[in-house]
């Protein structure tokens, strides 16, 4: 076990070059921008529809974001947090715990990338929460739902599949240990669905035609990602759920659209095959990280595929009764968006820690999920992924990531150096993945 003294630094924007550093500067400005121009747009309809308050609230919402890009472009401490949400104290509490030990604010690229990424999201929030009538806007909503328009064809594809694999989950419940490779492929769909996030598409110019090639829906197509799995636990992370008593799995849940899309169609089918009696959803609470899920995204995904076409909308239908007899339990709560590391989960939220520890799995989510399971620090690549974790454990966990940031845990020596020669990028081109279980 590292010695808490010796644990490795956490990524920083401070490291001139790096992606913690590019992503501060290149990419968190031009989601900024974007969000700006969003509400400048809101701003420029409530004004044709005559709405006076509203179009002050936008003008004074586009005021504050601009602001606080500024700040950001320009490496200004930051601020407290001004606004009523119960997390403020919690905010509040970090900014000054850094300026009580530095002896100044935190600072855009000095301070840890972790905080500094999710404090931005944070300061949106804030723009927004100070307006008088536009309290619960999402400014990422649109970009949220053309991306769902955009993954109508790969959900159809998907669609056709997954009404094979239902089949025989339903054939073969008596004998859920024959289903493993249906469960090791739907697995896969979820963990490939992690591709899609849109703050990393954020800064490329073809948002769609981007977001399409990098669906996955078919056999094929999943077949030939398999090379670039760099850590398979698909295998150990099925005997868990063989071996599960209470069968409870937990999803903590990441970007809303696509990915949503697949995070349930592998939470659908761990009910119809019996290896789970119930799925909790973990959804979060703020708009954040562009395309992460919120309650609301969960809802209109349904509402989507209820309208659709035969394939989907009978899903949606299925998918919305799962809700309403409590085979799902869809919950949100705040600490998914606050910077902290899981391993300080229990201090925080006893009670969040405390439900999953009530789990036989969970499956978490996404390149961020991982970053604040890692602690999000400069880990040797072949330190092991339990290492790693630095005694978060609340149940069993498996982590479904594509890779899109600069650190990954539990490789073979030498691998690290490898995937260097392979392709430069590996560890932030979101084309790598790991499929990682602690049990
Ligand atoms: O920008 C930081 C980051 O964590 C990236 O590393 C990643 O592209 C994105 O945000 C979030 O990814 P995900 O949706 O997979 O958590
Ligand atoms: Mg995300």
């Amino acid at each position: 076990m590292t010695d808490k003294k010796s644990l490795p630094a956490r990524l920083s924007g401070k490291d001139e070059g790096t992606f913690a550093f590019l992503t501060i500067r290149d990419r968190m400005p031009v989601i900024l921008t974007k969000a700006i121009d969003v509400v400048h747009r809101h701003g420029g309809k409530l004004n044709e529809d005559k709405d006076k308050a509203g179009t002050r609230d936008c003008s004074s919402i586009v005021a504050r974001l601009s602001q606080l890009k500024s700040e950001m472009t320009t490496n200004k401490p930051m601020r407290r947090v001004d606004d009523d949400g119960d997390d403020v104290a919690q905010w509040n509490g970090l900014v000054d715990r850094v300026k009580a030990e530095t002896g100044v604010e935190p600072a855009w690229f000095s301070t840890s990338w972790l905080f500094a990424e999710c404090y931005m999201y944070r300061r949106i929030r804030e723009a927004i929460a100070l307006s008088d009538r536009l309290k619960t806007f999402d400014p990422f909503e649109n970009q949220k739902r053309e991306s769902f328009h955009a993954s109508k064809k790969a959900m159809l594809t998907l669609a056709a599949n997954f009404d094979q694999y239902i089949k025989r989950a339903q054939d073969k419940k008596d004998d859920p240990a024959s289903l493993r490779g249906d469960f090791e492929r739907i697995l896969k769909h979820s963990l490939w669905g992690n591709k899609t996030d849109l703050s990393i598409l954020a800064t490329r110019s073809n948002d769609s035609q981007d977001l399409s090639q990098l669906q996955v829906s078919s056999h094929d197509a999943l077949l030939a990602l398999d090379d670039h799995i760099l850590v398979d636990d698909a295998d150990s992370t099925f005997d868990v759920l063989l071996r599960s008593s209470r069968r409870r799995v937990d999803v903590v849940l990441d970007n809303s659209g696509f990915e949503l899309f697949n995070d349930l169609c592998l939470a659908d089918w761990l009910l119809e095959s019996g290896l789970a009696r119930n799925v909790h959803l973990h959804l979060k609470t703020i708009p954040w990280f562009v395309s992460d899920a919120l309650r609301r995204d969960f809802d209109w995904l349904l509402d989507q595929l209820d309208a659709a076409d035969a394939s989907l909308s009978a899903l949606g239908r299925r998918w919305r009764s799962r809700v309403e007899t409590n085979r799902w339990i869809v919950t949100e709560h705040a600490f998914w968006t606050l910077p902290h590391e899981f391993v300080h989960m229990n201090d925080i939220a006893p009670d969040l820690h405390a439900d999953l520890a009530k789990a036989d799995l969970i499956f978490f989510k996404g390149d961020l999920n991982y970053r604040k399971l890692l602690a999000d620090r400069h880990w040797a690549h072949c330190t092991s992924f339990t290492e790693s974790l630095c005694g978060f454990r609340p149940a069993p966990l498996c982590a479904l990531r594509s890779l899109k940031a600069e650190l990954v845990t539990g490789l073979a020596s030498g691998r690290a150096d490898e995937l260097f020669g392979e392709a430069r990028d590996w560890l932030v081109s979101g084309q790598y993945a790991v499929i990682q279980l602690a049990v």
